[in-house]
């Protein structure tokens, strides 16, 4: 029976493009798993949208003598369009600017306030007495406490990835004028966290030990054995979600407390467009809610949004949370402001139509244990000796001695040889392996298993050598053909939730019957003779050194 499932991906902030770090550690695995479903039959909704508020914007703007309202713009248009050339198949991508978000975050807001779920404090914070403002979040720089980064900010350390508050920072300077900051009196409200503490030790550390990834029990266990604190939800600053209660006047939502609600919010904008309900999507017992995220969010999504949605009740918690270790290029951090860092719109300026070769680079290089180094000799490598002369090879061979041999019109088969039935017995047993793996977000080994049967097809025609024997023996011929095309057919339906663009190229290259899909593939034959081919056109190119030293040159300029 088909299940409903709620997949999210991480909400980018849009005070800059989005590079392949942020689509290695999130987008393109969110993506094979929500392609995988579909294909499978279940009910998908694959939500996204952009973080349009906190710090990060406001500064941005700042920086470029422009509104904040004129950045999001800007990057949430560049965002949305990098993601769909890349074929990431958002079913509603959103933004948290929309009045719809607003409402539902202010919305969420009164609800827990009125049901006495948040605190109040007054306490000093920091504040820049020359430009008279409070220093929130990123708007104070100083020393990681925990890893000595000189450049940590407020609320975070991205070197490290600790979730900070702006007090634990050593030797703090005001971002702005890079003054040391005052302090100043202000109220703000808090998520008292430590009440949810028995709730989270018992969901995640008992109820999940053996399905969620140890990289993620081992943050949430250390953030529980640290003991919650409770955690301010407003800030005093101008940009974000007005605070909907007596008391709010100048201050905003915590970016942090608004974002994972633009989950919800885009759910309601698609459902409205689409004339469904959205509250079964995040309601029902029987959804199944997955969040994708980088390692950086795992607090946010493990505890924070969690106690949050209890707070707010009858709402459903997530079923999984496969966060992603980092990816750094070329040995180094990735780095939006040293602009170290591959991003998607110019890569796609420098390899048009090459979205599939970066997805198989990054999803065969995923970094789901461990960070992981992205090059740009790897990256050749990979296209070079694994998708052009393994999967693009064999179906090329295929294509091409189809049509020399039979004018494209698929032959009848003879005979099976063990080494036949052999080959089409893996066959049929590759899709419940790949969507075994799917399942366990292992999609690195699930690719892997589907370039093997890649490999399997080229060893199978490179063994029985049909060029050969087309004059001695053509009824061999006929099965050796007739063999690997189910190969290819197989590949044209496995390789769609890792390589979209070529699945649809290559299925329509076979002309594959809308009846051949995932679970057929079990039953075996899925061409039949007398079935014609289109024409032959190569999947892949190889990519030349002088273009690898190009973009290596670009980097360091
Ligand atoms: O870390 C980030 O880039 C955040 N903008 C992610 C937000 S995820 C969600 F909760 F909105
Ligand atoms: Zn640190």
């Amino acid at each position: 029976m088909s299940k409903r499932h709620t997949i999210t991906a991480a909400l980018p902030y849009t005070n800059g493009p989005i590079h392949i770090g942020h689509l290695a550690g999130v987008y393109v695995p969110a993506d094979i798993y929500a392609r995988y479903l579909r294909i499978k039959g279940e009910e998908v909704l694959f939500i996204c949208g952009s973080d349009e508020h906190g710090v990060a914007i406001s500064m941005k703007a700042k920086k470029d003598g422009i509104t904040p309202k004129e950045v999001i713009d800007k990057y949430h248009n560049i965002i949305d369009k990098a993601f769909s050339d890349f074929g990431i198949s958002f079913d509603y991508y959103g933004r948290t600017s929309s009045k719809v978000h607003h409402e539902a975050a202010q919305e969420f807001f009164k609800t827990i306030h009125e049901k006495d779920g948040f605190e109040t404090q007054t306490t000093d914070q920091f504040y820049d007495a020359k430009e008279d403002q409070f220093l929130a979040d990123r708007y104070v720089v100083g020393t990681c406490p925990k890893c000595s980064n000189p450049e940590a900010y407020g609320d975070q350390c991205e070197s490290c990835g600790s979730s900070l508050n702006a007090n634990d920072l050593i030797d703090p300077k005001s971002a702005i004028s890079g003054e040391t900051p005052s302090l100043k009196t202000t109220k703000h409200w808090y998520l008292p966290l430590d009440r949810y503490e028995t709730f989270l030790r018992s969901w995640i550390l008992e109820g999940h030990q053996n399905d969620w990834k140890p990289n993620v029990l081992g943050q949430v266990k250390s953030w529980l054995d640290d003991g919650l604190k409770p955690r301010a939800v407003t800030r005093d600053l101008s940009w974000g979600i007005p605070v909907p209660v007596d008391g709010g006047e100048n201050k905003v939502l915590y970016v942090w407390f608004d974002a994972p609600i633009g989950y919800i919010s885009a759910t309601k904008e698609w459902a409205a467009k689409e004339g469904k309900d959205w509250a079964p999507y995040w309601k029902d017992e029987n959804t199944e809610l997955v969040h994708f995220i980088g390692k950086d969010n795992i607090v946010f999504h493990c505890i924070i949004f969690p106690a949050v949605l209890k707070a707010m009740g009858s709402y459903i918690l997530p079923k999984n949370v496969p966060a992603n270790e980092f990816l750094n290029l070329e040995g180094q951090k990735l780095s939006t402001s040293k602009n170290w860092a591959v991003w998607l719109h110019e890569y796609l300026e420098d390899f048009p139509n090459k979205q599939d070769v970066m997805r198989y680079v990054l999803t065969a290089n995923a970094p789901e244990t461990k960070d992981n180094d992205f090059t740009w000799h790897d990256f050749q490598t990979r296209n070079n000796s694994e998708l052009v002369a393994i999967f693009g090879n064999f179906i090329n061979r295929v294509m091409v001695l189809i049509k020399k041999y039979y004018e494209s019109v698929v032959p009848e088969p003879n005979e099976y040889s063990p080494v036949d039935t052999e080959t089409l017995k893996t066959l049929a047993a590759t899709p419940l392996k790949i969507g075994k793996l799917i399942g366990q977000y292992k999609f690195r080994a699930a690719c892997q298993e589907m370039m093997q049967l890649a490999r399997l097809g080229n060893k199978y025609l490179a063994d029985e050598e049909p060029w050969k024997l087309i004059k001695t023996n053509p009824e061999r011929v006929a099965t050796i053909m007739h063999t690997a095309l189910q190969i290819a057919a197989g590949l044209a339906i496995l390789s769609e939730p890792f390589l979209p663009h070529t699945a649809q190229k290559l299925r329509e290259m076979l002309k594959l019957d809308k009846a051949v899909c995932w679970d057929s593939l079990k039953d075996g034959i899925s061409v039949k003779s007398k079935h014609t081919l289109g024409e032959p056109d190569l999947l892949f190119e190889k990519i030349e050194d002088e273009e690898i030293a190009a973009q290596l040159e670009k980097l360091t300029a």
